[in-house]
């Protein structure tokens, strides 16, 4: 803007001037990203009538389930929305990428399972995103499945916790990172919310195993919680070069049509390495393809508000 008032170009523009007509590719993708950023940021994201309840969960490891909550949920809240994050995976990588410490014996989502703490009690602010609290996860939560596998009430620990807090915690989303299994926790995060968001990594494999997922999730709704839905489905890791990666979101598309994301995720370094700086890629690189990618997926996600609510509604009514 400054720089813009003394007639000096801005970088963008910079970049624009250089690139814009010569027909390099390079050049073509960054004045592509650098308006797709802009129109990001004029966005507006709206906000739902109601709080949704957004598990993110597969079984396979290493499909960005972990990637997807932090960066999303960071987006979400960079534009305004008032959101909570639930790290139900023992490693706590969702942990980490929001800054958040998770050291054993620090309080934690093992605590609130097991009803010692609420979740107001072990929640923390992450650190740079205003709106954005985190219920940390430690290795100490490996061992609540086997410690609680024979109480009465196990599928519905978590959602105990979280509905005490939704009743006086005004927020917009909740998202559960789950960890790669099937196994009590993952049916604790699905019992306690009314929407499951499926990541699929655009790879030879990706609809292998998503038949047991999609199994799983008709047993839970069938048993414990009818409401649930599979609201959403985001394919990532995807690399426009390859045919593959486009076959895999052509395929979900064909199976999922109104579920699957039309964002998709691409393979970029920065997402793989925010992390490491206990960042999320929307504040290590928010100006790259990565974090302007989740963004979208974002807005994506808020838009489909008011269509999602009713698909629950609609579930709800049908008991
Ligand atoms: N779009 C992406 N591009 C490059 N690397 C990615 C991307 N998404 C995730 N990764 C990396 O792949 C690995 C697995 O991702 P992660 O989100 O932890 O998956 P999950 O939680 O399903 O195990 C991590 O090292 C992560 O940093
Ligand atoms: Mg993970």
């Amino acid at each position: 803007m400054a720089e813009q008032q003394h007639g000096i170009e801005s970088a963008a523009e910079t970049i624009q001037r250089i690139f814009q007509g010569g027909g390099s590719p390079l050049g073509a993708d960054i004045v592509d990203a650098a308006s797709r950023y802009r129109r990001l940021q004029q966005s507006v994201f709206p906000k739902p009538q109601r709080t949704r309840c957004i598990a993110v969960a597969n079984q396979k490891g290493g499909v960005g389930k972990t990637s997807t909550t932090v960066n999303v949920a960071a987006a979400l809240s960079d534009h305004g929305a008032h959101v909570l994050v639930i790290d139900m995976d023992p490693q706590g990588n969702a942990s980490t990428a929001l800054g958040i410490m998770h050291s054993s014996g620090q309080p934690s989502v093992y605590d609130v399972l097991e009803g010692r703490l609420s979740i107001a009690e072990v929640m923390q602010p992450c650190p740079d995103f205003s709106s954005l609290q985190v219920v940390p996860a430690s290795i100490d939560l490996s061992g609540a499945e086997l410690e609680v596998a024979d109480m009465p009430d196990r599928t519905f620990l978590l959602k105990r916790a979280l509905d005490a807090h939704l009743a006086d915690h005004d927020l917009d989303y909740v998202i559960i990172d789950c960890p790669p299994s099937l196994g009590l926790l993952v049916i604790n995060a699905m019992c306690a919310v009314t929407e499951m968001l499926i990541p699929i990594q655009a790879e030879y494999y990706a609809l292998e195993g998503l038949g047991q997922l999609i199994n799983t999730i008709g047993l839970v709704q069938e048993h414990y919680n009818p409401a649930l839905i599979v609201s959403t489905m985001l394919v990532t890791m995807f690399d426009r070069r390859t045919l593959l990666s486009r076959e895999v979101f052509d395929e979900v598309k064909k199976h999922y049509p109104t579920i699957v994301l039309d964002t998709t995720i691409p393979r970029t370094v920065k997402i793989s390495e925010a992390p490491s700086f206990n960042q999320t890629v929307i504040r290590y690189d928010a100006h790259g393809v990565g974090a302007i990618s989740y963004g979208e997926a974002a807005l994506e996600i808020a838009q489909r508000s008011p269509m999602v609510l009713d698909a629950i509604d609609k579930r709800k009514g049908e008991r």
